[in-house]
């Protein structure tokens, strides 16, 4: 089953499915009544989304964004740069960002700076993963699924050089790999 690039499973299909569905619940309480445009950051949130939305019984519509922090990792003072914009106004409207994986935090931080200059009703973020450790710039999910160590880590719409995002599992990269 395993993808001879895994080093190890750290969290299975069954795992991601049960903590889903924990986070639609919270979802669906905090927003009940209300409409929710989920922005999902393109690539690697797609599989995460396509699986919450799913579970969702308030009122969605989805868009999505193509981002990246300029320059060094480590610069939190650079601009992001924005590949792909919205296709919709998101003013007085609940923005619900969906995002893989918070890293240092940097794009995501200049992104909710950014969309709250548009002026929605609210903004939050519903990560899947958050790697703590590697934090630089501070982000406030509201939303998250699993506190995971700083490894490099692929599958379930994450990918190392585009490829292993198909992986219905997260996993640890083989070092061999990328070294
Ligand atoms: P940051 O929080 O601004 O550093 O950027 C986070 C982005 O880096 C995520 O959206 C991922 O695309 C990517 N990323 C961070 N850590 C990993 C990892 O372990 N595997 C794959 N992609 C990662
Ligand atoms: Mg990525």
């Amino acid at each position: 089953m395993k993808n001879e690039a895994v080093e190890k499973i750290l969290i299975t299909k069954e795992e991601i499915e049960k903590r889903i569905d924990e986070l639609a619940s919270k979802i669906n309480r905090d927003y009940e009544g209300k409409e929710v445009l989920c922005v999902g950051i393109l690539k690697g949130s797609v599989i995460f989304l396509a699986d919450i939305v799913r579970k969702l019984d308030v009122t969605v519509s989805m868009d999505f964004m193509i981002v990246s922090s300029y320059g060094e990792s480590t610069e939190t003072s650079g601009q992001l740069n924005i590949k792909k914009d919205l296709s919709t106004d998101i003013k007085g409207k609940h923005v619900l960002i969906i995002e893989d994986i918070i890293d240092s935090g940097i794009t995501l931080s200049k992104l909710v700076e950014i969309l709250k200059e548009r002026e929605p009703a609210s903004v939050e973020i519903c990560a899947l993963l958050n790697k703590p450790e590697r934090r630089l710039a501070h982000v406030d999910a509201k939303y998250i699924g699993f506190e995971i160590p700083n490894e490099f880590i692929i599958g379930y719409g994450l990918d190392y050089a585009e490829k292993y995002r198909e992986l219905p599992y997260v996993g640890v990269l083989k070092r061999e790999i990328y070294e």
